[in-house]
């Protein structure tokens, strides 16, 4: 079920049985020479309606926007401010819980988000512990390649060069989504350099010239993107079925 396709009374009848709410999220960044800017939450979603057409779970719409800043020097990418990302999980999370939604399973398709999601579900916390909110909220998020099912296959397609950005795996998993948006680019070099730090947008730029972190995404097919869809979702639904027996 999906939350923006829903009347108001179909989501109360959702609630009547079910109180989980899936949440894709994702950025809007390069992603290296043959990459969609929509990469990270196109992944998301793709996977977060799979999870929810599997089960009957509802999806909420994509978080589309994520924390990018360190993409900035590349045409197209835009970011959210870690404290503005913050408060938009906040209010979204706080805006479906007033309706009796109380599980919040995010998919995330970006790296950059983890810090600012995760204090943003500290805060909701903090608030109940310091006394100042009452409520049920429980949150979590995990990455849609997170699974056993995906690492495992991400491993055989492209050992030791599926990367750490732009990824031969989210971008094979886009192509499948977007079969009109697939993009072919000379890799140069043919797998991307890596570095264990990077700060703001022109270090990330000077130390990842195309945009792609340790990664051959040359590699990447539409019929891979569905070896790793049918493995991302099998996955995802364990791991939302485990978050709601938790
Ligand atoms: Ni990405």
């Amino acid at each position: 079920m999906q939350l923006a396709l829903s009347t108001w009374q179909e989501v109360e009848d959702y609630l009547a049985r079910a109180r989980g709410i899936i949440v894709p999220i994702g950025s809007v960044e390069q992603h290296g020479p043959n990459g969609l800017i929509g990469t990270d939450h196109l992944c998301a979603e793709v996977v977060a309606k799979g999870v929810g057409d599997a089960i009957g779970a509802m999806v909420a719409p994509t978080l589309a926007y994520g924390m990018s800043q360190h993409h900035l020097g590349f045409a197209g990418s835009a970011t959210l401010r870690p404290s503005t990302l913050m408060l938009v999980v906040r209010d979204v999370v706080e805006s479906l819980a007033t309706h009796g939604f109380e599980r919040f399973f995010f998919i995330n398709g970006h790296g950059g988000n983890v810090a600012s999601v995760t204090a943003a579900f500290d805060e909701l916390y903090a608030s109940r512990s310091l006394g100042v909110a009452t409520g049920k909220v429980k949150c979590r998020m995990t990455f849609w390649s997170a699974g056993k099912r995906g690492q495992v296959l991400a491993d055989q397609l492209y050992p030791g060069v599926n990367g750490n950005h732009a990824t031969a795996s989210e971008v094979a998993l886009a192509q499948y989504y977007q079969q009109g948006a697939i993009k072919h680019a000379q890799m140069t070099p043919k797998v991307a350099p890596t570095a264990p730090q990077f700060f703001e947008a022109a270090d990330y730029r000077a130390r990842f010239p195309d945009g792609r972190i340790g990664s051959d995404p040359s590699l990447s097919t539409p019929e891979h993107g569905k070896l790793l869809y049918d493995a991302a979702v099998a996955d995802m639904v364990d791991a939302y079925q485990t978050f709601l027996a938790y």
